[in-house]
Order: C-alpha cells, then structure tokens, then sequence
C-alpha cells in the first residue's frame, strides 16, 4: 500500500452513494482532519449489483473527480469498490488510496483471537461474490466463514428504516438459514452499520459487530501520525446527482448543523 510521510490533512472520502456517510462519521468523530471532501456518486447507486468492469470503470471516473481537489489521502467507504476497483484506483492515483476492507479485517483479527470462531459476513451481492473478505479471512486462519448478499437492506436504509416489521421480515428472509450464533459479524457495506443495532439484536446481542467507518479509524491512527485538530473539521459534499437530497441525508445520518 501507498505511503505519504506526513500527516494527511485534506482527504477525500468517496462512496457510491449515500451509504459512505456512515464512514464519514468516524472519520468527523475522530477529530483528525482539518477537511473532508466527499463524493457519492448519486446518480448511478447502488453498485452492489453491477459487473466488476462497471464497478472498475465507475471506481476510475471517480478518482478523476477527486483530481482537480488536491486532496493527501483518499479513502474508498464503498466495500463493493474496495473489492474491484482498489487496485486499479492506486495504480493510477497520485496520493495514497485505501479502501476499506483490509482495515476491516485487520480490526477483526485485533477482536477475534479464537480461529474457530463464527463469522458472518455481509455485504452487497458484488462484495460477496469478489470473495475478497473470504479469501483474507482464510489467509489469516479463520475457517468458520458464511457469507450472505444482503442487498436489500440497502434500500431500506436509503429509505430512512432503521428499526421495524419491513425490517425484521427481511433480516428473517436472509437469516432464517443461518444455523447458529455467529461470534462476529463483518458489516461489509456501508449502509449497514445504520441498522447495526436491528441487527445484532435479531442475534440476541451476542455477535460483535465490526463497522468499516471504526475500522478505517483505527487503520489510520496506526499508518499516520494523526493529530487532534483544534477546530470542527469542514466538510464540503459533492454528488453526481441531487446534492440537496445527500446534504439533508447528512443532517439525519451524521447529527450534523
Ligand atoms: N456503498 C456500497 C457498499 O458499501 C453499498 C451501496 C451500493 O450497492 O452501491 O458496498
């Protein structure tokens, strides 16, 4: 992975959509940037359930966006273009590019120490079929893996529903297979960590659930020599279609002014 040797300070967050806001959270609570510049790309979400040369395509045509921004770092929220179009962004990206599945992994391993432990992961139907989260797992020893595509719950967090029937009947529509407790579920797509709590009450608070935004976080302190800044990070958005609506999505996702 791409280095820079000083502390990043202006850094781009790119997402899909909407979704990415749930990562821009932690990197806002972690008071260590002086400003974030995020895109989604509105126009053309969900990409969860596109080919992977859309998605590279897609992952590209936003890396040209970020290039007139002069930004030090830019981080990939979107699990599904962290799965197929990472590579092909940091190829051709003049500041470092990260993405968001490694770290989540790495948080993993810090959490779970047990090999044998279940593991849940989830995620849009192109982030589980890239097996990348699968493939790193078993790379590290973990062998108690099931992976399920849970693109529904995308919509539904689009749509403001957190909490309720709708999403209890689909959580039992995925799940109702699903034989055991996991130990730890990866929340392998970044509307998720929104329907966290629906989630991980449906499994009896018992599974630990691993969220991409910490994740990213924790990555970040360990790369960089991240400061705390004195005042409120600025945060300017951009989107390729309806930036109104991703403003006021911002408001009620972030608690933000
Ligand atoms: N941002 C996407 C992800 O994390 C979810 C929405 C989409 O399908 O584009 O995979």
């Amino acid at each position: 992975m791409q280095k820079i040797k000083t502390t990043p300070k202006r850094i781009g967050v790119f997402d899909s959509g909407a979704g990415g806001l749930s990562v821009l959270k932690s990197l806002i609570d972690s008071q260590s940037f002086e400003e974030i510049i995020y895109y989604g790309d509105t126009a053309r979400v969900p990409y969860g359930n596109r080919s992977q040369k859309v998605i590279v395509q897609y992952s590209l045509e936003a890396l040209e966006f970020f290039k007139t921004e002069h930004i030090d770092l830019l981080i990939v929220a979107c699990n599904t273009v962290s799965a197929y179009g990472l590579e092909a962004m940091q190829k051709v990206s003049s500041c470092p590019v990260i993405g968001v599945i490694k770290p989540g992994i790495l948080a993993l391993e810090n959490a779970i120490k047990d090999k044998d432990s279940k593991i849940l992961i989830l995620g849009t139907k192109a982030t589980i079929k890239s097996n990348l989260y699968q493939t790193l797992l078993q790379k590290q020893g973990y062998h108690n893996l099931s992976a399920l595509a849970t693109s529904l719950f995308v919509p539904l967090v689009e749509e403001g529903i957190f909490e309720g029937e709708i999403l209890d009947i689909t959580m039992h529509y995925y799940f109702k297979d699903y034989p055991n407790n996991p130990d730890a579920i990866i929340l392998g797509c970044t509307h998720f960590p929104l329907i966290a709590k629906s989630i991980a009450k449906y499994f009896n608070n018992k599974p630990l659930l691993i969220h991409s935004g910490d994740c990213i976080m924790q990555y970040l302190q360990k790369e960089y020599p991240l400061k705390p800044i004195p005042n409120p990070t600025k945060i300017t958005f951009f989107a390729s279609d309806d930036l109104k609506r991703l403003k006021e999505t911002a408001k009620l996702w972030l608690n933000q002014p």
